[in-house]
């Protein structure tokens, strides 16, 4: 199946690693130009160099998406570059942690305002390009209880909600949107490798909920992603797609 994405101008937030950096390099392989950002410079400089050999468009900044200006300014400086922006993946988050005033902040600033700001500032380009596709990066915390109650989680689930009534606002300027609700993604230097040496325990918990006994990987929620945002998922809009190995146990309607 032909994804149609080629030539097609992607923003992905939080992509030197992990599941943006899984997501940057199918975009690429399939053929778009894209934008990738994170707070190191270092390991910006490094992703662009090694996405650049699929031979496409890459532009990278070290920015800290927790800063509004800064964030706003680098969203418009990519978008230019790339000469527009059909696709938008806000991806960072501040991460899971025990509950404080501090987390509640930190969840709120990253995880949503970074979502909402990225979508007002590329709007105009999204609208542009006639085939404008917002894929928001939720957790599977968000649907079921998860250990502890953790900003995290309750964050994420304000962008499943953000993205289903977005969906319909910008529907009829040919925007779609949608989420996808990863669950435990194992790669190296992630967060569950973390815990595999920190909580071995939460790990083999975590471990024993996989129907097929093994965590899902980067590359896995990326292909979700990059079918999501790309013009052959035409009719899909205000949907959250969950991609968790079986990992949940609700029933899903
Ligand atoms: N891993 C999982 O099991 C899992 C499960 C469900 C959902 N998710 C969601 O999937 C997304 C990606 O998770 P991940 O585990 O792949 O993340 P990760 O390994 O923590 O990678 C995060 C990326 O974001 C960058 N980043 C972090 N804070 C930033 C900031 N304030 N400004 C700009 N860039 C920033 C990091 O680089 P720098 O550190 O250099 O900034 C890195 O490139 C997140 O939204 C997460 O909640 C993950």
């Amino acid at each position: 199946m032909d994804l149609g994405l080629r030539g097609k101008k992607a923003i992905v937030t939080g992509a030197t690693k992990g599941i943006g950096r899984a997501i940057v390099d199918l975009l690429a392989a399939e053929g778009c130009d894209v934008a990738l950002c994170a707070r190191s410079e270092d390991e910006v400089e490094a992703a662009v160099r090694e996405v650049k050999a699929a031979g496409v468009e890459v532009v990278g900044g070290a920015v800290n998406v927790r800063n509004a200006d800064e964030y706003k300014a680098w969203l418009e400086k990519a978008a230019e570059e790339l000469g527009g922006c059909d696709i938008f993946v806000p991806n960072v988050s501040a991460g899971g942690g025990m509950d404080s005033e501090k987390n509640w902040w930190k969840n709120f600033e990253i995880d949503v305002l970074h979502t909402v700001r990225g979508c007002e500032t590329l709007m105009p380009q999204l609208e542009k390009s006639g085939h404008g596709s917002i894929v928001i990066i939720s957790s599977t915390n968000a649907l079921e209880t998860f250990y502890v109650p953790m900003a995290y989680n309750a964050m994420k689930a304000a962008l499943i909600t953000y993205a289903k009534q977005l969906s319909q606002f910008v529907g009829k300027r040919n925007v779609r949107v949608n989420s996808v609700c990863p669950g435990p993604i194992y790669f190296e230097g992630g967060a569950w490798e973390m815990i595999k040496s920190t909580n071995a325990k939460m790990y083999e918990a975590t471990l024993r909920a996989m129907p097929n006994g093994r965590f899902g990987g980067p590359d896995e929620v990326a292909r979700v992603v990059a079918f999501l945002a790309s013009p052959a998922a035409s009719i899909v809009s205000g949907a959250n797609v969950v991609a968790d190995n079986g990992f949940t146990k609700r029933v899903q309607y």
